[in-house]
């Protein structure tokens, strides 16, 4: 992601998550339209969707439960994040931003020290995946080594799914490699080694573009290759993020991969959705990225649905506002009160989209350079429940 702080960017990358959404989990057989099927109780229970309670996820090793993933978002998912991820529950596995191999590599020649991106890796919880991305098979196995055995993280992953020009253009790199299944094995196959008995996992797109879809090759090559699970985002690198994740085209995916795991992400955004997709869907778990930016509680709601039990309702807008400080808390601790507030600004748009009055804090909380400035924006702007004044004795309508 660009500068630190750009509401515009969040907004339009939230799009997809943000209420009203379109349903997302298309062509659901069973699950229907929520409004004609009264199989979906929008009242929060899932109770009455058919009803699949998904075992564990296990990425060699690693037991996963509930087979519910955050997914990895460059400018997001660092270790505040995570960390307010963590605290409400219910994530199966975590995993930090991308890190370029090389970068990672040049960083360490001149510093000594690990990239920012990987802020709070050594010591925080397990299971945690750590994310990597270049098309240079020596730089990706050197840190894949670096993060499996020195910080001894849970998942190595590899992204092949990235369609930002930086990455796939001018690196050759992210969804690039989905024109080349054969390379993508390549490169599977030396990180496998370099982490070894570290599991490591692949993250793809559907393919490069519509006319162009390589997802069963790819995810052969990667099976091949000695990966332990494949997660696949329901687009290609053209739709970016545009239209509708495809499930049939990540469920059809399924037949092909002889013993490793699916795990299937796109457009979830409600633990309803959750549970309609692993009802719908061939795939061992699913994976949930920007409707957690707003709501990083959807995973405690998720594991609740997928177990059967009542789901709990999303936390007043206060008890949101203080999450939110308390993000901000973790981000200024580790940026310091300038660098932390311009980065919270990004966060707070996502805290606030969808709410009533996320504009107007949007367009104060834009401009925030000090703390003192940030904490009088959420006090006054930061979205409050709308209270309906009580009617007057004797008012007509
Ligand atoms: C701001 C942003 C940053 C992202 N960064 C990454 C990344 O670093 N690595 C990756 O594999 N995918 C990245 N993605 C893609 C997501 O992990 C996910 O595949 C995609 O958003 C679809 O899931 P969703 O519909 O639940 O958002 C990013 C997405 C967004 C919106």
């Amino acid at each position: 992601m660009g500068a630190l702080g750009r509401c515009a960017t969040t907004e339009s990358m939230l799009e997809h998550s943000s209420p009203p959404s379109p349903v997302v989990v298309d062509k659901a057989p069973l699950a229907g339209n929520c409004e004609t099927s009264d199989h979906c109780d929008l009242a929060g229970q899932a109770a009455e969707t058919p009803h699949v309670q998904p075992g564990p996820l296990r990425i060699g090793e690693v037991v996963i439960d509930p087979p519910v993933l955050q997914a990895p978002m460059a400018g997001f998912t660092n270790f505040a994040y995570r960390q307010v991820v963590r605290e409400l529950g219910g994530a199966g596995l975590q995993a930090t931003e991308m890190i370029h191999a090389r970068g990672f590599l040049e960083i360490d020649a001149r510093t000594g020290e690990y990239p920012e991106r990987l802020w709070g890796v050594e010591d925080e919880p397990r299971p945690l995946a750590v994310q990597i991305w270049d098309n240079d098979p020596e730089a990706l196995a050197a840190v894949g080594h670096r993060v499996a055995h020195e910080l001894g993280v849970s998942v190595v992953d590899i992204n092949f799914g990235c369609p930002v020009k930086k990455v796939t253009e001018r690196a050759k790199s992210g969804s690039y490699l989905l024109r080349s299944p054969e390379r993508v094995g390549e490169l599977v196959s030396r990180v496998v080694e370099a982490c070894a008995p570290t599991p490591v996992t692949a993250k793809i797109r559907l393919g490069c573009t519509r006319d162009r879809i390589t997802s069963i090759e790819v995810a052969r090559a990667v099976e091949e290759a000695g990966a332990a699970a494949l997660t696949v985002h329901g687009r290609t690198a053209q739709d970016m993020f545009t239209g509708q994740a495809s499930w049939e085209q990540i469920s059809d995916i399924k037949p092909h991969l002889k013993q490793i795991p699916l795990i299937g992400n796109g457009d979830l955004d409600s633990a309803e959705k959750v549970v309609q997709t692993f009802a719908n869907w061939d795939v061992d778990a699913v994976m949930i990225a920007r409707a957690a930016l707003p709501k990083p509680w959807i995973f405690a709601q998720a594991k609740a649905a997928l177990r059967g039990e009542p789901i709990p309702p999303d936390p007043p807008l206060d008890e949101q506002r203080e999450l939110m400080l308390r993000h901000y808390d973790l981000v200024v601790r580790r940026f310091g009160t300038e660098r932390g507030t311009l980065l919270m600004r990004k966060f707070a748009c996502c805290y606030a989209a969808g709410r009533p009055g996320a504009r107007d804090f949007r367009k104060h909380v834009a401009h925030v350079s000090q703390p003192e400035e940030y904490l009088e924006v959420v006090r006054k702007w930061f979205p409050r429940e709308v209270s309906i004044e009580p009617r007057t004795p004797g008012s007509s309508d």
